[in-house]
């Protein structure tokens, strides 16, 4: 009998049309204009923060997610943070948001000398869970008025701290429950900052995730579903804060032909012409590759679904016992990454070791914020969602397929 996870090499080979060498988890797929517009960005000599393709870039992300305007950084990273600043969030206050996220979303926390707040993700969103979230509000802490500024604020009751803003992430791109999400939120007063870092392309309810909160962030690092090289943006659906934010990002200067005057701290977190000239030519092709994308998932789908189970009845890991994770229900997801739940952690490491030595690339979850020494500390709920997918999860190859391979 043949073993259960060589027949999976075997489909994702199959379906990667590779049926030697390696195959890695995401590569990116060049094949628009890409070489034109950085050729013409270098002809021009605007390849720093200032030039055409910046400011076209931004304006073709704002159209397509709805935002009222876009803002360019240098990577989702420094986005987030600048967000996390923007909405207040300050030295001892703390950040609400999900232990399974990249570390990008924490280290973002701790820039502002803030502290996260762990809570639990839903199974099926794999994103911060609104139960969790309402749980854990109405237990752990308390309204008060800020004195100084007459306001409602929140404040965790063990520590006293103010509960500054609450990130939810879009896990792999699909979308967690984020109206609810920021239903709850506007309760308590607590602003919403989306890290939609890896959900370019996914929508819930019909609207672009990322433009649900305050803020919203995107990255285009080399792995996402659009890349620049190296960068971010930062979506708004409030313009006075976008034109802030713009002024943030350039130093704080104030706009003058010769002069250097500053009016604030300010950062050098405006992504240069040369990345947006690489974005530009990239997001020509996105419905190109979010068509490859949610094909790819639908034949993963269907091999876990059907075709798996099927072939292979006997076997251990019983193949019906392995799930591939669909966009949640609402939701149309860009499945950035593909993922499946095996039964256990043993399960999950002997396909990571199969899968890795056969030359496909596969990927356990990103180890739990709260089990890392930096984070260990931090105040979290039981996260029991959050243990058992990190134990089971495990990513599967989903760069996009630019053929057709239906
Ligand atoms: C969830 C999440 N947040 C933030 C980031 C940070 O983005 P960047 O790598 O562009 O700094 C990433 C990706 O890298 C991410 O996956």
């Amino acid at each position: 009998m043949k073993n259960t996870y060589q027949d999976i090499v075997s489909f994702i080979r199959q379906l990667y049309n590779t049926p030697e060498g390696f195959i890695p988890l995401h590569a990116p797929v060049f094949t628009g204009n890409e070489k034109k517009y950085l050729s013409e960005c270098i002809d021009s000599t605007f390849v720093s923060s200032v030039g055409k393709f910046v400011d076209l870039f931004e304006e073709k992300i704002a159209v397509y997610t709805g935002a009222k305007k876009a803002v360019v950084c240098m990577n989702g990273t420094n986005a987030l943070h600048l967000a996390l600043l923007m909405v207040g969030v300050e030295r001892d206050t703390e950040v609400i948001t999900q232990p399974l996220t990249f570390i990008a979303t924490a280290n973002a926390i701790s820039y502002c000398e803030a502290d996260p707040v762990f809570l639990d993700v839903d199974m099926d969103t794999l994103g911060l869970s609104p139960n969790a979230l309402r749980n854990w509000l109405n237990t752990s802490t308390t309204k008060q008025i800020n004195k100084s500024t007459n306001q409602q604020v929140t404040v965790n009751k063990n520590t006293g701290n103010r509960i500054s803003a609450c990130v939810p992430m879009h896990t792999f791109g699909h979308p967690c429950r984020i109206d609810e999400i920021v239903e709850i939120c506007n309760q308590y007063n607590i602003p919403v900052v989306e890290d939609a870092a890896e959900s370019l392309g996914s929508f819930y309810k019909g609207q672009h995730t990322g433009t649900f909160g305050k803020i919203g962030i995107l990255s285009f690092n080399g792995n996402k579903i659009l890349t620049t090289g190296g960068g971010g943006m930062l979506l708004f659906m409030d313009e006075e804060l976008a034109i802030k934010a713009k002024h943030l990002t350039t130093q704080a200067k104030v706009p003058h032909p010769w002069a250097f005057v500053h009016d604030e701290i300010g950062y050098n977190y405006r992504m240069p012409n040369i990345n947006a000239a690489l974005g530009l030519a990239q997001f020509e092709q996105l419905p190109e590759f979010l068509r490859s994308k949610r094909l790819i998932a639908k034949n993963y789908n269907k091999y876990f679904t059907t075709e798996l189970p099927r072939r292979i009845k006997d076997s251990t890991p019983r193949p019906n016992l392995i799930f591939h994770i669909s966009e949640p229900s609402n939701a149309s997801s860009n499945y950035w990454l593909n993922c499946i739940l095996l039964s256990n952690i043993e399960e999950r490491d002997k396909f990571l070791k199969h899968t890795n030595e056969n030359g496909v690339m596969t990927r356990p979850s990103w180890r739990l914020m709260n089990e890392l020494d930096v984070f260990k500390d931090c105040e979290r709920d039981e996260l029991i969602n959050a243990r058992e997918i990190a134990n089971r999860l495990v990513n599967l190859p989903s760069s996009p397929i630019v053929d057709n391979h239906e």
